[in-house]
């Protein structure tokens, strides 16, 4: 017989056990990526009874509590593994963020959840439905450092962010990281002005941030200064180089040694408008639309191959400011979105 079973036959199988004077011990959860902390704390909870049943969050809620990167595997795939442990009687796979309607179909005798719960921290409905089914409540212990999340991050892409000046596009990328909306990691911050906020914003998230003398030249890095940053990425393991607002041309150092792994931000629909503050020069010509592109970084003036723009209005009244800060909005939610396209594609 199956173990993957409706929250109705799951009811069923609890009645069946209690009429053996056996119990039922449920607990919940994503279960997304399988490890050995789940494998322990599963085996712990099977202890505490006669049958271990697994709820399991269908994939849209795990959707709604982790973020749109989640699932990693589907709820089919992630029930069959479940259902595959020695420790596990049944699985039900639930619809909903809150597992209420479950806890008062099947009214478990024991209910047992992972160690960053505490009773009284659990959902208050949840504690109710499982109270009024005369469930006891059981909190086991994690297994310290293992967990999805962590193993996930061990998986990210590694980025390497240069830029010169206030930072805004990786605060940007490091929200969309935080919120769990990309998997990525920023590796390290490196910039050629010592003073650019970037670097401040990247020390206070905990990020390496460097300084790169850059040498002589205005619009080009030194030989030695483009050298010592190929070093530092790749002695940080970067998979991948983002230019956020970083004012300088690379040469052949940096793009021999990322072959389309380099990629920047501009604020215009280039072609048009390449170069120095294009939002000045799009105001200037009297077009009606400019905008934001993401492309790849190849030897010449932002003309790399584009991979996605966003159109902004260029609306009767505007200023060379009032453009830009429509432009940056843009920016700030365009350069996460392509991010998230190559990460994926990376693994
Ligand atoms: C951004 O608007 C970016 O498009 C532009 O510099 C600004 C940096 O802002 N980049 C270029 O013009 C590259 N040619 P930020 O430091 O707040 O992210």
């Amino acid at each position: 017989m199956s173990k993957i079973l409706s929250a109705s036959e799951l009811s069923a199988a609890r009645d069946a056990l209690a009429a053996k004077g056996r119990r039922l011990v449920f607990t919940n959860g994503c279960f997304d990526i399988l490890h050995a902390g789940h494998v322990r704390y599963l085996r712990q909870a099977r202890e505490l009874g006669d049958a271990l049943a697994v709820g399991l969050n269908g994939d849209g809620s795990v959707r709604a509590l982790k973020g749109p990167g989640r699932p990693v595997n589907g709820e089919a795939d992630r029930a069959e593994v479940l259902a595959a442990l020695e420790c596990v009687d049944y699985v039900t796979i639930f619809p909903g963020e809150r597992i209420t309607a479950l806890a008062r179909a099947v009214r478990p005798h024991v209910y047992a959840k992972g160690g960053d719960y505490t009773v009284e921290s659990l959902n208050p409905e949840e504690a109710a439905a499982l109270r009024e089914g005369g469930s006891e409540i059981r909190i086991l212990p994690l297994v310290p450092g293992r967990s999805t999340t962590a193993i996930l991050k061990r998986s990210a892409v590694r980025l390497g962010v240069l830029g010169s000046g206030k930072g805004s596009n990786f605060a940007a990328i490091q929200r969309e990281i935080e919120q769990g909306r990309l998997r990525a990691e920023t590796a390290v911050v490196l910039s050629d002005v010592e003073a650019a906020p970037i670097l401040d914003l990247a020390r206070e998230r905990g990020i390496k941030a460097v300084f790169v003398p850059p040498g002589r030249f205005r619009t080009k890095l030194e030989p030695e200064a483009e050298n010592a940053i190929v070093e530092i990425l790749k002695e940080a393991k970067v998979d991948l180089v983002v230019l956020a607002g970083f004012m300088r041309m690379l040469k052949e150092p940096m793009l021999a040694a990322f072959p389309r792994r380099i990629i920047n931000i501009h604020p215009s629909l280039l072609p048009k408008f390449p170069g120095m503050e294009a939002w000045k020069q799009a105001l200037a010509s009297g077009e009606s639309v400019t905008g934001c592109t993401v492309h790849y970084v190849d030897a010449g003036m932002d003309s790399g191959e584009i991979i996605a723009q966003r159109e902004v209005p260029i609306l009767p009244g505007d200023t060379a400011e009032t453009l830009h800060a429509r432009i940056q909005a843009q920016e700030h939610a365009l350069y996460p979105e392509v991010l998230s396209k190559l990460a994926h594609a990376a693994l």
